[in-house]
């Protein structure tokens, strides 16, 4: 048993969406989350600062002497991965191979449809993991900059966002994929808009519920449930406590006892 909180980070407000599925399949665990608001996007930038702004979240959360910690992030999970897990002594999750495992069991056709933001897709982690599974599958890859700002600016079915699916995804359609990871923890707030872009034909893949059983998995091993009886808390930290942040963390999470902070990287 150990009450311990599990740590959770994005750049931004993709990874709540990881953190609700979370907390719907271990409601009796602490959760602390961290949100880099103050420098997302993390996509367009090099590996080493990737690297780096996630050891100072990493860093911070080891202070809050957290008992695992989940990387909501798959800028983060395709490029720092495997770093990040050697040097702190906590397992660490990232959100590709449970993702990767989901694709392989829905796709029908084997024509498989991978988005991310530039980093994640330039990594080519997602076609490498299936890959090595399958070499039949035929994969088609594709960063989505814009989808990023879009979802950081709460625009998820605005009339841009659908142009930008529309300018992104065209090709994707012709190809006739069945299945469509999505690979940016920000996408499965687009969930909507894709679906209707696709006619509700493709499947979506988001990895927050497949993450969320490798972290009930881990715990269940390594004896680490919680032994509280009652629901457990959520505290939010973000580099930059906007607006956009409170209104998305309170759409996400709908649930009113979360706290919120800031916290400094300087
Ligand atoms: N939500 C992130 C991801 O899963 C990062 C997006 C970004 O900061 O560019 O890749």
């Amino acid at each position: 048993m150990d009450n311990r909180p599990i740590g959770v980070f994005d750049s931004g407000v993709g990874g709540l969406t990881v953190l609700k599925e979370m907390k719907r399949i271990l409601p009796a665990e602490n959760f602390i989350y961290v949100g880099d608001t103050a420098r997302v996007p993390y996509g367009v930038k090099s590996r080493s600062t990737i690297t780096k702004f996630a050891s100072q979240i990493m860093d911070f959360l080891m202070e809050k002497d957290v008992k695992l910690i989940v990387v909501a992030c798959n800028t983060v999970s395709s490029n720092s991965l495997s770093y990040l897990k050697s040097r702190y002594r906590v397992p660490v999750i990232g959100v590709i191979e449970p993702g990767v495992q989901l694709a392989l069991d829905r796709t029908k056709n084997r024509c498989v449809g991978i988005i991310g933001t530039q980093s994640t897709i330039r990594s080519h982690k997602y076609k490498e993991l299936i890959i090595r599974q399958d070499r039949k599958i035929r994969i088609f890859e594709k960063a989505c900059p814009l989808f990023v700002p879009l979802v950081e600016e709460l625009l998820f079915d605005h009339s841009i966002t659908r142009l930008a699916i529309k300018g992104y995804l065209q090709e994707f359609r012709a190809r006739k994929i069945d299945t469509l990871v999505l690979g940016c923890t920000h996408y499965p707030l687009l969930t909507r808009a894709l679906n209707r872009f696709f006619q509700g034909k493709v499947n979506l893949i988001s990895s927050g519920y497949s993450v969320s059983l490798v972290v009930q998995d881990i715990l269940s091993k390594k004896r680490l449930f919680s032994g509280r009886r009652k629901k457990g808390s959520i505290h939010l930290y973000a580099s930059d406590l906007n607006e956009n942040f409170r209104k998305l963390s309170r759409v996400v999470l709908s649930d009113s006892s979360v706290k919120m902070q800031l916290i400094s990287f300087d």
